[in-house]
């Protein structure tokens, strides 16, 4: 960027505010470049999501994702056994996972079907419209709410990558002390780091934790998440809460190994780790810290009952029997091939989404159960599989 004219509109505000107001901190810059009214990259018109868009969720990988969640949810409804069941699910994007657990109940299980209500929680307007055109079919189950106004006396609260979307601050731990990213626009317009003393909020937060990052590191700090996870929990009744995102345990997310953090960009398919080029174009997200939404969750009385990855949990509500089921509903033997490709990326170590990605089940005043997803790998039969 050379000069002002060549702006895009949200760099121009970012600089602007900049001048104003002094140095902004990372999370505040990742707050205007994701959430801006009208530059935000979650805020604008376009569909973020699929071959289109700047990246694929599992929910938009496949139908199979969305009805292995329904069954452990059906069985959810049915250990807490209520006149009513609510999801509520946030972030629900395009509304593919919204749809698919929707069309699974209302086939496999009419009775928690009928007892149903599946409440929206969207930040984007347009995005409103789109899932109302996506779940026409289910108008009588579903509606929308803002996040401060729903709550669940009986149910599960629901997200897929919604928690790496929070802002974050960035750190770096030099010698003994953390020193905090803080964003400035240079004479040429372009956006450049500063390093300040970072602000106690975050040093609390590692105090809390009681794990951080190794000296000459870079992290990221989530504080929302955990704040976020007890509003959560403080919501519900009685119930569950499942969380699916890419991140991992304290001590994995800030392991030696980790130098440089986790944050990275996404815009069309590609990955990179510059979120100061195209502010608002791309998708900025950094990976979770589970053990923080864990230890937040049970300060509200939620407790783990459930944390793996991904590929387990899918294993658990019978990934392999329903592709098995599919394949055989396929004469065709590229388009059964095509099926086992797009599957396979759910549940791949490596280059798909079954290890990064985790899923954290938690409960609150709900008795002891055994869940679908718990079901051990050694009970899957692998009869008839192949990838
Ligand atoms: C990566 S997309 C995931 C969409 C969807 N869950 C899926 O599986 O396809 C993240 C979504 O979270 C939404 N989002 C981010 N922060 C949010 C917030 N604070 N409240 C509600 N939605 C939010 C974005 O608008 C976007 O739709």
């Amino acid at each position: 960027m050379s000069n002002q004219s060549k702006l895009s509109p949200l760099a121009a505000h970012l600089c602007s505010r900049i001048k104003d107001e002094g140095s902004l901190p990372f999370s505040e810059y990742m707050a205007e470049c994701l959430y801006h009214p009208e530059y935000g990259y979650y805020k604008s018109s376009g569909s973020r999501i699929g071959k289109y868009g700047d990246f694929f969720t599992s929910s938009s990988v496949h139908a199979l994702f969305g009805r292995l969640i329904a069954r452990q949810l059906i069985q959810m409804a049915q250990i807490l056994g209520d006149k009513s069941f609510q999801v509520v699910e946030q972030g629900p994007g395009e509304g593919h996972l919204a749809l698919d657990v929707l069309d699974t109940i209302s086939a496999e299980a009419p009775e928690v079907y009928d007892r149903l209500s599946y409440t929206l929680l969207e930040l984007n307007p347009q995005n409103k419209t789109r899932q109302a055109r996506r779940l026409q079919s289910h108008a009588n189950r579903i509606n929308w709410c803002d996040k401060q106004s729903w709550s669940i006396p009986s149910g599960c609260f629901l997200s897929n990558e919604l928690v790496d979307a929070f802002p974050v601050e960035i750190i770096e731990k030099q010698h003994e002390a953390f020193s905090q990213v803080y964003i400035s626009c240079n004479q040429e317009k372009q956006f450049v780091e500063e390093f300040r003393t970072a602000d106690p909020k975050i040093l609390d937060y590692f105090k809390w934790l009681g794990v951080g990052p190794e000296k000459g590191n870079r992290a990221e700090v989530n504080l929302a998440a955990p704040r976020w996870m007890r509003e959560v929990g403080s919501m519900i009744q009685k119930g569950f809460v499942i969380t699916i995102d890419y991140g991992y345990p304290s001590e994995e997310l800030y392991a030696p190994h980790r130098r440089g953090g986790t944050l990275m960009c996404y815009h069309r398919h590609q990955a990179d780790d510059n979120p100061y080029e195209r502010p608002g174009e791309k998708d900025i997200t950094a990976h979770i810290d589970f053990s923080a939404l864990m230890k937040a969750g049970k300060e509200v009385g939620l407790s783990p009952s459930w944390f793996g990855e991904q590929y387990r949990f899918l294993l658990g509500l019978g990934f392999i029997e329903e592709l098995i089921r599919l394949q055989a509903q396929i004469t065709d033997e590229q388009e059964a091939m095509a099926l086992r490709m797009t599957l396979k990326n759910l549940i791949m170590p490596d280059t798909g989404m079954g290890e990064t990605f985790k899923v954290l089940v938690q409960q609150k005043n709900v008795a002891q159960c055994k869940l679908l997803c718990d079901r051990p790998i050694r009970d899957v039969s692998m009869t008839h599989f192949q990838f």
